[in-house]
């Protein structure tokens, strides 16, 4: 052994270097992740590293002694390695064996995808367009946001009729209108094609001052159209006949009520026999028999001039019936909000 300031023994250098494997074989097995053995590996040959501190030693050996010293500090090293190896292993094998512990029952039914529906209203429009069109109707659309002009003049309604009324109609600017009823497309359908004959039908939203369990501020109507020479009273109730027998029941039977419109002469109010009782009275139909379902008329001449027809060439039935009743008396719906809430409990039921 040379002066104890000079060198160090060979012999204290490998006890602190199998001190330091000792260690080594005793911490790493105990690494519970892949972060702790990284923080050991760091801890054991990392350049500030306990290894490295042993190494120091070697400059104070004598030049003979440090080939032997280096052999011992390498076969740590690779003792450390080697455990570094082994142990990483260790916690991989641990890690799949834990996956592999999951239980995964493949006998378990799959989730279906949620699926949309119909909603009942275009359900309702599609059933009545669907009778229309196979009655000879053909599609036509007009503006939601309508001219004073369609909306009323056209259609005879004048200046002092209480439909104009504010509490009725939302006005978006002088003379323009939401539109109140979806009678201005018989304006533009006639004014687009010149001459009869001519079968129309629309569906569309129109908007009124109106709100209660029956009643909405938006809500939709089919109107419809039929003008050629000799249309008479018996066309249209033949042709709602036919149309309320598709929609309601095959034995309903159709009543004409004197009624009032501006754009029709005669007007009617039409009923059904109830299809609940069959005509016997119950709460449906409030025990009269008789279920009203909508406006309906022979176009008014004035209603053919405004529209660059001769009334004395042609005549006409239209009619005008409210979705959201007919949806309503269908599924025996009570209250009107339920189709705009978007509640799927009620949606889903149809
Ligand atoms: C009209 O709107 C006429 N344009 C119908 C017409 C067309 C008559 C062609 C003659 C010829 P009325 O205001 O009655 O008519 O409305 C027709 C239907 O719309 C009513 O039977 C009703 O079912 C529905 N309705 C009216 N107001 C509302 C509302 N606020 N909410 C829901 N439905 C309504």
């Amino acid at each position: 052994m040379g002066s104890p300031n000079q060198t160090t023994d060979i012999s204290e250098l490998v006890e602190a270097l199998n001190l330091l494997r000792d260690e080594a074989e005793r911490d790493l097995p105990q690494a519970s992740s892949e972060q702790d053995l990284e923080q050991l590996r760091v801890a054991f040959l990392g350049k500030k590293g306990k290894l490295s501190g042993v190494l120091r030693m070697m400059g104070k050996l004598p030049k003979d002694a440090r080939p032997e010293a280096g052999k011992v500090a390498n076969g740590v090293r690779d003792r450390i390695n080697g455990l570094l190896t082994e142990n990483a292993q260790r916690l991989e094998d641990a890690k799949m064996a834990a996956a592999l512990q999951e239980r995964i029952d493949v006998t378990l039914p799959g989730r279906a995808p949620l699926s949309g529906g119909q909603h009942i209203l275009n359900q309702t429009r599609d059933l009545i367009l669907d009778v229309l069109k196979g009655l000879g109707f053909e599609m036509a659309r007009g503006p939601e946001v309508e001219h004073d002009f369609y909306n009323f003049e056209a259609l005879n309604i004048p200046e002092e009729h209480p439909a104009r009324d504010m509490q009725d109609t939302f006005y978006i600017a002088d003379r323009v209108v939401l539109r109140t009823h979806t009678s201005p497309v018989q304006i533009r359908s006639m004014m687009s094609a010149k001459t009869p004959p001519l079968r129309v039908a629309c569906f569309g939203r129109v908007y009124r001052h109106d709100h209660d369990v029956t009643h909405s501020p938006m809500f939709h109507q089919i109107e419809g159209l039929f003008v050629d020479k000799n249309v008479s009273m018996a066309d249209l109730k033949g042709t709602l006949e036919i149309f309320t027998q598709k929609i309601f029941d095959d034995e309903a039977k159709v009543r004409l009520r004197p009624s009032f419109f501006p754009f029709t002469e005669p007007s009617v109010e039409v009923d059904i026999s109830c299809f609940a009782c069959k005509g016997a009275g119950c709460r449906l139909c409030s025990h009269t028999g008789w279920i009203e379902i909508m406006g309906a008329g022979m176009v008014d001449p004035e209603v053919f001039k405004m529209s660059g027809y001769d009334p004395e060439e042609c005549t006409g039935f239209a009619f005008g019936i409210g979705v959201e009743r007919v949806a309503m008396l269908r599924h025996g719906i009570s209250d009107i909000r339920l189709f705009f809430e978007n509640d799927l409990r009620f949606l889903k039921q149809f």
